[in-house]
C-alpha cells in the first residue's frame, strides 16, 4: 500500500534510507571494515575487462559505476544501452565480465544482450531487484538489490540500491586486483555506511523542493548539468522529469554546454546544476556561470559550502548534506527525484502511471 503517501513514487523515494541500508548489509562487513559479495569465492581476480549493459535509469546507474570501476579497480569498462549493444558487433575478449543492471530482471533488450554475451564466452553478473527474474536465474553471479517491490513506473529506490551494490562491487574488484589496501577499504566501507543517514538528510529538503516546483512547472524545456559521476545524475534527473511531468528535459555533461546546447539558454529554460563539493566543483561552477552570463536561470544543487560559494545569483538553491564524492550520486538522486515528483503533481499528471510507459519493457 501507499501508506500515508499520495503516490507510490513518493513512498518509494522515502524508503531509500531503509532499503539502501538493507541492500548494503549484504555487501559490507561492518565489523571487519570489509566489503564482501553474496558469493564470496567468485573469481574476480581474473576479470580483465567489464562491459555494462542496461536500459533507462538502470543504464545511468551503470554510467556512474564506470567511474568507480576505473578509479578503484583500474579495470577498463565499456558501457552501452542494451538495444545498441546487441546489434553492433561488440568485441568481447577472454576474461570479460558483463554486468547487466535491471530492476525487473526481465527487460527484453537487456536479456538479449546477456544471452549474446554468454554465447561469446563472457561471465555474467546481474544486479537485479527481482531475485526470481530471468536475468537472476541466467547470471553466474547474482548481485541482488534489496529495494523491495517497486510499483511506481518511474524508478527511484531501485536506482539508489543499484548504486550501493555497484560501489561495493567495484571495491570488491579493486581488492581482488590488489588495488585496495586495508586502510582504503576501511575508508570506503565507512563512506558507504554513511549513505542511509545522508539520504535521510536529503529527504529533509522535500518541503522546500515542493515550494520551488512552480519555478519549473511552467517551463517548456529544462536542462540538467553535472560532471564526472554526477553527469549520469543529470541524465537521470532529465529522464525523471520527462517521464512524469512531460516537460522536455535534457541532461548534459557540464563541460559540453559550450559546444552547442548553450545556444538554447535564455530566461525561459531553467538549468538544474548538480555540483557537490569535491574535486570537480570549481569546473562545474564555471560552466554554471557561463549559463548565468547568458541570462540562464539556475537551480543549484550543492551542499552548504557549495551553496555559500556559488549560490548567489541563482534562481534557487537546494542544500544537500555534505558527503564524500563516492556517495554523492546516491544522495543527489533524491532532490532530482523529488523535483520531478513535485513538478508532476503541480501539473496534475498521473505520477505512478505516466502515459505511454510500462513498468517492465518485455519486448525488444
Ligand atoms: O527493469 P529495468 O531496470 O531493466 O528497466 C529499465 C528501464 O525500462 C527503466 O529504468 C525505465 O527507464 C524507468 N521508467 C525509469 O524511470
Amino acid at each position: 500500500s501507499k501508506g500515508n503517501h499520495r503516490h507510490y513514487m513518493l513512498k518509494e523515494i522515502y524508503e531509500q534510507p531503509v532499503v539502501v541500508a538493507q541492500t548494503l548489509r549484504s555487501y559490507l562487513r561492518r565489523m571487519e571494515d570489509q566489503v564482501s559479495l553474496p558469493i564470496p569465492d567468485f573469481d574476480l581476480g581474473s576479470i580483465r575487462r567489464v562491459t555494462i549493459v542496461a536500459c533507462g535509469t538502470s543504464y545511468y546507474a551503470g554510467m556512474v559505476a564506470k567511474y568507480w570501476f576505473e578509479q578503484f579497480a583500474r579495470v577498463p569498462v565499456d558501457i552501452d544501452v542494451a538495444s545498441e549493444f546487441r546489434y553492433r558487433a561488440p568485441v568481447m575478449e577472454e576474461g570479460g565480465l558483463m554486468i547487466v543492471i535491471s530492476q525487473s530482471g526481465e527487460t527484453a533488450d537487456t536479456l538479449a544482450a546477456l544471452r549474446h554475451a554468454r554465447a561469446e564466452g563472457q561471465k555474467i553478473a546481474a544486479v537485479v531487484n527481482v531475485p526470481t527474474s530471468t536475468m537472476a536465474r541466467e547470471a553466474d553471479l547474482l548481485l541482488p538489490t534489496n529495494a523491495g517491490p517497486e510499483i511506481g513506473v518511474a524508478s527511484t529506490k531501485a536506482f539508489t540500491c543499484q548504486l550501493a551494490v555497484l560501489a561495493a562491487f567495484a571495491a570488491n574488484l579493486a581488492r581482488a586486483k590488489g588495488r585496495l589496501d586495508a586502510k582504503a577499504e576501511k575508508e570506503l566501507v565507512r563512506h558507504l555506511s554513511e549513505a542511509p543517514a545522508a539520504l535521510n538528510g536529503a529527504l529533509a529538503y522535500d518541503e522546500s523542493i515542493e515550494g520551488m516546483a512552480h519555478l519549473i512547472a511552467g517551463a517548456r524545456d529544462v536542462l540538467y548539468l553535472g560532471r564526472g559521476p554526477d553527469y549520469p545524475l543529470a541524465l537521470e534527473g532529465a529522464l525523471k522529469l520527462k517521464e512524469i511531468s512531460y516537460i522536455h528535459a535534457e541532461g548534459y555533461a557540464a563541460g559540453e554546454m559550450k559546444h552547442g546546447p548553450i545556444a538554447l539558454i535564455d530566461d525561459k529554460v531553467p538549468v538544474i546544476v548538480l555540483a557537490p563539493s569535491g574535486p570537480l566543483f570549481e569546473k562545474t561552477v564555471s560552466n554554471m556561470q557561463e549559463v548565468q552570463a547568458r541570462g540562464g536561470k539556475v537551480v543549484l544543487i550543492s551542499d552548504y559550502d557549495g551553496v555559500q560559494a556559488a549560490g548567489e545569483g541563482c534562481m534557487a538553491t537546494i542544500t544537500m548534506p555534505k558527503v564524500h564524492p563516492l556517495i554523492a550520486p546516491m544522495v543527489y538522486a533524491v532532490p532530482v527525484q523529488l523535483l520531478a515528483y513535485h513538478v508532476a503533481v503541480a501539473k496534475g499528471t498521473d505520477v505512478d502511471q505516466p502515459r505511454n510507459l510500462a513498468k517492465s519493457v518485455t519486448v525488444e
